[in-house]
């Protein structure tokens, strides 16, 4: 039987909280079901008091919504699946994307568990790209859907992240860089409006890792993107989390960007995230 789940809505188009669950492996069939709906229609889910989770228990209970993925070039934080981002290693999602959007078949889902966070700021933005494609104006929409973009890890992140100099000199933030960044360049073509698999709804598909439009300039292909991604970023399709420790977000990937607020210093901020395996994103011609 499907579980009714306690869910409040946070922001007008983007985002509920579900209260009176308890994540982990030993979920019953019904909630996993109620949560995957959920996340259809809200496209992010926040859970709060969820410090009980360690990496096995976060790994359990996405076992239950798909099958975890590794990073394609970081090693993971627990030797299995766990991607930590430690802003004190430079590591910081500021900039809008979409996860791991330069593979094929790029992650359909990602479950984040706040451990360490700033006194203040160090919140997360996610977008509604299904909303952002319905904001289009009816021209704007059949170019969207004629158009594919190159994704690819293969620029330049220092530009676009929170890389100061002071700590691109540190040794180890530089190693990470280069094992994350440059060991492996990916590169793939994704139609630019994605059908979701499940609701069937379209979704613009770019973020930062679309770095050009298939038969486009590099100057076209910024500024159609940047056109595109104004819808993404409008206030209205957004919504913005504090977090607390032991908060957990899921967000679906097929349907969301995504950007870490970098407003805290040197302030420690340590988040590990879980991608569950997607499929090959499929374009209106099908
Ligand atoms: C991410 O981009 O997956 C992490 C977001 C965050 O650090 O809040």
């Amino acid at each position: 039987a499907l579980t009714e789940l306690r869910l409040t809505p946070v922001a007008g188009r983007i985002g509920a909280i579900v209260d009176e669950v308890r994540l982990g492996g030993d979920l019953p069939a019904g909630t996993v079901t109620a949560i995957e709906d959920a996340l259809h229609r809200h496209k992010v889910l926040f859970f709060r008091g969820q410090q009980h989770l360690d990496d096995a228990g976060h790994e359990a209970f996405a076992r239950l919504l798909g099958h975890p993925v590794g990073h394609p070039t970081v090693p993971s934080a627990d030797g299995r699946y766990v991607f930590e981002l430690d802003a004190t290693k430079g590591v910081r999602a500021n900039n809008w994307h979409t996860d791991v959007t330069f593979v094929p078949s790029y992650p359909k889902a990602s479950i984040l568990r706040a451990l360490e966070l700033p006194p203040a700021g160090g919140s997360t933005v996610w977008a509604n790209t299904a909303a952002a494609y319905q904001d289009l104006p009816a021209p704007l929409k059949v170019l969207a859907d004629s158009l594919r973009a190159v994704h690819t890890n293969d620029y330049d992140y220092a530009a676009s992240l929170a890389l100061t100099p002071e700590l691109a000199e540190n040794q180890e933030v530089a190693e990470l860089f280069r094992q994350v960044f440059v060991s492996t360049a990916f590169k793939t073509e994704h139609p630019v409006v994605r059908v979701h698999p499940v609701t069937g709804e379209r979704s613009l598909l770019l973020g930062a890792f679309a770095q050009r439009i298939v038969g486009l300039s590099g100057a076209d292909s910024r500024t159609l993107i940047g056109l595109f991604q104004r819808y993404v970023e409008r206030l209205e399709n957004t919504v913005r989390w504090d977090w607390q420790v032991g908060d957990v977000a899921i967000w679906d990937n097929r349907a969301t960007q995504h950007y870490a607020v970098n407003d805290y210093g040197d302030q420690p901020r340590l988040v590990r995230r879980i991608t569950l395996d997607g499929d090959l994103p499929v374009g209106v011609d099908g």
